[in-house]
């Protein structure tokens, strides 16, 4: 596979198989993901994976709370800016109508949708969970190189065979996640992400989503 069919066939994949990942796989992954650049060579990134007993461990303590408290944690940063403008607010608006259309979910089906998000907090079924961290000291230049070193992450499972699903919706449980990390409170959690193989026949897989045209983000000159 190279770089430009990794990109293409990447995809967030919301539901997966229960095949396991072996360790050498993870690791494999890791290891090539380390040479993502970053600015001043920082490389200001601290993964946790989780697998088996403790991702089920991890996954119950946020199960266990949820009810309580749907909307999650006190956030430690906001997801999108608080009113999102065009055309911004009308590709995320776009984003969960196809994606909910994948799975019959109606716009008025609240509970319906708040169903589908909750799965999020068991890696959508994937045997491997990734938690993504950050130095608090670190500004927005380094939250970049972190984002670089989690597309590296994804590329590089894709050449595995692997599917995976980036997920800023666990940082609305970070001291959960934090707790049982055992994660210093010097790291933030940025977000997690579901590793393993994709369940080719679910429907949610077969969202595609629309990117927009060169013409609307690149302005080239000189040619
Ligand atoms: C940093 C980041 C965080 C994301 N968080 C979530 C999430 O919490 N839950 C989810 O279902 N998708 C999440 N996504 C997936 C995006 O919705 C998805 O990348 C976007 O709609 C484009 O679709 P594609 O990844 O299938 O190409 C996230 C993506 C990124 C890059």
């Amino acid at each position: 596979m190279n770089v430009a069919e990794a990109i293409d066939t990447r995809m967030s994949c919301r539901a997966y198989l229960d095949t396991p990942v072996p360790e050498a796989t993870v690791r494999a992954i890791l290891e090539g993901a380390r040479r993502s650049p970053s600015g001043g060579n920082l490389q200001p990134w601290r993964v946790h994976v989780l697998t088996g007993v403790p991702l089920a461990e991890l996954v119950a303590v946020v199960r266990a709370r949820l009810p309580l408290n749907p909307r999650g944690e006190t956030p430690e940063y906001d997801v999108y800016p608080p009113e999102l403008w065009e055309p911004y607010r009308s590709r995320r608006f776009k984003c969960g109508e196809d994606l909910y259309a994948t799975i019959g979910v109606a716009r008025e089906d609240r509970l319906a949708r708040l169903r589908q998000f909750a799965r999020n907090y068991s890696f959508f079924g994937a045997p491997v969970g990734l938690f993504f961290f950050i130095d608090r000291g670190m500004g927005r230049p380094q939250w970049a190189d972190l984002g670089m070193f989690m597309q590296s992450v994804m590329l590089l499972a894709r050449e595995h065979g692997l599917d995976t699903c980036a997920q800023e919706a666990w940082s609305a449980w970070h001291q959960a996640v934090s707790e049982y990390l055992h994660v210093p409170p010097q790291f933030m959690l940025f977000a997690g992400m579901a590793l393993g193989l994709r369940d080719p026949e679910a429907p949610i897989n077969r969202l595609r989503t629309d990117r927009a045209r060169l013409e609307e983000f690149a302005t080239l000159r000189g040619f």
